[in-house]
Formats: C-alpha cells, sequence, structure tokens
C-alpha cells in the first residue's frame, strides 16, 4: 500500500508536545522525551481516574482516549504521544481518526516491535496488561517484519496496581515480579519487552530477576527518539528554550502521581485538576 506523506507545515516548533496514560506509566516516557528533547514543552494527562485501563474493555478505553485527544489538540499540541500501551493496543486507530492527521501521532508499540523485529533475532517475551496481551499487537506487528521471531505474552495484571500504590523495592512487588517470570511461557525467551508504561519503574527489580541471562528492552528511549525522528523530519524540533513548560492535569489527584512526577521534573510543578 502506497503511503501518502502527511502536511505538518501549519504547525509551529514551539507549541507543546501532549503525552497521556493513565497514570504515572507514561510519564517514564515523558522523563525520557525531557532528556532527549530538553526544548520541548510539555502536556501530560495522567488519566487516574479511570485507571487501570488494561482490565477496561475496549469500548471504554477508546472513549476516554478520544476525550483526552480531543483536550489536547484544543490545547494546541504539535504531536500526540500515546505513552499507554493499554491505549495503543484498543485505541490507536481511533485516537489517528480524532487528530484527523492534523499533528503526528506517537505510539508505544510500533517503534518497539519494529526496532525488535529488525535488530533482534531471538525469542522474545512480552509482559503487558491483558487489554494488551488480548490484542496480539506485539507478536503480530514484530512477526509482520519477521515472521522467524517467536513471540509469547504474558498478561501481568497486579503489577499496574502494585505500582501506582507506590510499591517499589517492596516484598509484595518482588513476590509478583518472580510470579510472573518464572510462568512457562517465558521460559525460553532471550529478550523481555516490557509491554506497559508503567514496567521501566521496575525494571531493576525485573533485571535482577534475570541476571544477565535476559535482555530487557528500554521502551521509552525508543519512544523518545521515534518522536524525536518525526519532529526532525517535518522541522517542528522545538529551538531554544531556556525555561520550558511542562503542565501536568489529572482525573484524579494521587499521591503517588504527585511524588513521581515532582521526581522526574522537579519540585515546582503544578498538577490540575481536569475531569473530562
Ligand atoms: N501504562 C499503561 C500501559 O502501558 C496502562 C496501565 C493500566 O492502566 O492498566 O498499558
Amino acid at each position: 500500500m502506497k503511503k501518502t506523506l502527511q502536511d505538518f507545515s501549519h504547525l509551529k516548533p514551539d507549541q507543546p508536545i501532549g503525552i497521556f496514560d493513565s497514570g504515572v506509566g507514561g510519564l517514564t516516557v515523558a522523563k525520557e522525551i525531557k532528556r532527549l528533547l530538553p526544548n520541548e514543552n510539555l502536556i501530560y494527562f495522567g488519566d487516574t481516574k479511570h485507571l487501570p485501563y488494561g482490565d477496561k474493555s475496549r469500548e471504554a478505553i477508546i472513549g476516554y482516549c478520544t476525550k483526552i485527544t480531543r483536550f489536547l489538540l484544543e490545547k494546541n499540541c504539535k504531536a500526540i504521544v500515546i505513552a499507554c500501551n493499554s491505549a495503543t493496543a484498543n485505541a490507536l486507530k481511533e485516537v489517528m481518526e480524532e487528530t484527523a492527521g492534523k499533528v503526528p501521532v506517537i505510539d508505544v508499540i510500533n517503534p518497539v516491535a519494529e526496532k525488535v523485529a529488525y535488530e533482534i533475532h531471538n525469542n522474545v517475551g512480552v509482559i503487558a496488561t491483558k487489554a494488551t496481551v488480548n490484542s496480539g499487537l506485539y507478536r503480530k506487528t514484530i512477526r509482520k517484519h519477521n515472521k522467524f521471531i517467536k513471540v509469547d505474552e504474558l498478561a501481568t495484571p497486579l503489577l499496574v496496581p502494585a505500582i501506582e500504590e507506590g510499591f517499589k523495592n517492596h516484598p509484595i512487588t518482588h513476590s509478583i515480579i518472580y510470579n510472573y517470570l518464572s510462568n512457562n511461557k517465558l521460559k525460553n525467551i532471550e529478550t523481555l519487552i516490557l509491554g506497559c508504561t508503567h514496567y521501566p519503574l521496575l525494571i531493576n527489580e525485573i533485571r535482577q530477576y534475570y541476571g544477565n541471562r535476559v535482555r530487557v528492552i528500554d521502551s521509552p528511549g525508543i519512544v523518545a527518539n521515534q518522536l524525536r525522528m518525526i519532529l526532525d523530519r517535518n522541522q517542528l524540533l522545538n529551538g531554544k528554550n531556556p525555561q520550558p513548560s511542562y503542565q501536568f492535569y489529572l482525573s484524579d489527584l494521587t499521591k503517588n502521581f504527585e511524588k513521581i512526577s515532582k521526581k522526574f521534573f522537579g519540585n515546582s510543578i503544578d498538577l490540575k485538576l481536569e475531569v473530562l
């Protein structure tokens, strides 16, 4: 199929980048974007009221995501980053339809699946929410590009609530990780994709479990690179900006979000309540 190049010449480099997730997970992507693109103004939406997306129906996820996309477009964003795998797996098409091709949409599954398909040639495991695993999108996308890779996906639904409760370096989280990663489905993997943007918050614990046996993929870095490439290609990278603005909107204010966002973005950030 012939791909037509989209025209984004109506957009300006100093417009903000919109990023969204159900909660703190997308902050792992936002943090990488801030590191790689320090001149960009960012607007983050965390849908904490509807968390976790991973247990919701496709229809519900589509409803949340299209509303958030509309909100970010009203805030004049020049690009939308779906910093959530469950949202990507269930609502990517609808988010793109909502933007009507006016801004680039960057998701968290396609760039990671493509990189794995082209650069890594071994057995791949994916851990993710039920909503992502049920879609089979990682397996389909990886195997579309490289049909020799074996992909095993495992739903690991207890990790998001544990992370949202702030159970990092906690015996509860260690035991959940141990139970999931020792599952037979993941027995022969050589590479593991963290198919949920919350999981990089536990990357040390996950790497500890495997030692050097399994390569754990850093998805937020891959996604931030993809965003940079798309902005660059469309001359939309922001120039010198000594005081980038970081705005955070949440559909429910939670202590854990406040803690992690301040750790990543500094104490002076302001969290606004916005119920869509
Ligand atoms: N961080 C999200 C993901 O990447 C959503 C987790 C959830 O809300 O269940 O799937």
